[in-house]
């Protein structure tokens, strides 16, 4: 990957950031600190209109340092399956979406090194369809969509209000396979909402009440200042869910399945909502059930 053109990092640490210098920060984190637990995400900066070095920036100790950094790390690749696991469509334990994703999900859920098999990467766009993505947790599944709960004043919440268009993705690393999905989102009913709200632990409880998701914060202290005002005034058992907080689901339009291969010719089938022009020919085109055809794409 080059960093050459991305000049802003968002820098999610759940540690103490070790590094004030983004791409200094991202190299040490790619040679991998033990027991670190964040997520990165890369912005693209329009350097035309914005001057990265801030007066912030040249106040922090070293930040005088302008060293090009350019980490190439071209060779870095693992192998997949090999030939003797090919995924053919004779493999698909359903013929509609929703049972072969129970299938693989099922299958990652017990794959050792698969920590969180319900993690996904969540991508949305404002209605100008500039997108951001982020990861969230799958809560459910089933043939009415794949639920996340989230803020709806967050980024992603707002983003949703104005372009209801969605897309998931999941990689389970052991297991070479990835799923795609792309829909339609829909706000979960508030019943739904209060049901899910009550069964999360007291303190993720109070944590949606403390924060106003993806608002610019002066520091940690302000988070655990609302923690304790929170903490005196509630009792185990007894929130109630913020009105701004809530369940939403995709209701897919497409279900892709991949499985990686060694020689990079992966296996992709991709399941849509059948159109009234699609004729399935068993050939390019294949029926499938419940109002879906299934098609193999080109690695
Ligand atoms: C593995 C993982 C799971 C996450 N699950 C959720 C989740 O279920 N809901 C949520 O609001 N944020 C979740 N987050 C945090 C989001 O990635 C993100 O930081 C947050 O929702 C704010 O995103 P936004 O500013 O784009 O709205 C998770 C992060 C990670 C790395």
């Amino acid at each position: 990957m080059s960093f050459g053109n991305v000049t802003r990092l968002v820098l999610l640490p759940a540690q103490k950031v070790l590094e004030r210098n983004p791409l200094s920060f991202c190299r040490g984190f790619l040679s991998g600190f033990p027991g670190f637990h964040s997520s990165i995400r890369l912005i693209s900066w329009n350097e035309g209109r914005h001057r990265p070095q801030s007066r912030n920036m040249s106040k922090m100790s070293g930040a005088n340092q302008r060293v090009p950094i350019s980490v190439d790390i071209g060779d870095m690749r693992i192998k997949y399956k090999d030939k003797s696991e090919t995924f053919s469509e004779d493999d698909l334990k359903s013929k509609e979406p929703f049972g072969q994703f129970q299938a693989w999900f099922d299958e990652a859920r017990v794959t050792p090194g698969v920590l969180e098999p319900n993690a996904m990467c969540l991508a949305t766009a404002t209605k100008d369809g500039i997108p951001s993505a982020r990861y969230v947790l799958l809560k459910g599944f089933g043939t009415d969509g794949f639920k996340f709960y989230t803020n709806y004043e967050s980024r992603k919440g707002r983003e949703l209000e104005e372009n209801p268009n969605a897309a998931l993705t999941f990689y389970w690393e052991p297991t070479r396979r990835s799923i795609r999905i792309e829909g339609t989102v829909e706000k979960t009913s508030a019943a739904d909402s209060d049901e899910y709200f009550q069964n999360r632990p007291f303190h993720s409880q109070l944590g949606a009440h403390a924060s106003k998701q993806s608002s610019v914060i002066a520091g940690r202290e302000t988070l655990m200042v609302k923690e304790r005002e929170l903490l005196a005034q509630n009792t185990e058992g007894q929130v109630k869910r913020p009105e701004c907080w809530g369940g939403f689901k995709v209701i897919p339009r497409s279900i892709e399945f991949w499985q990686g291969q060694s020689d990079r010719l992966h296996d992709r089938i991709r399941f849509r909502r059948r159109e009234p022009h699609d004729k399935p020919d068993g050939i390019l085109l294949h029926e499938g059930e419940d109002g879906w055809v299934y098609e193999r794409l080109s690695p």
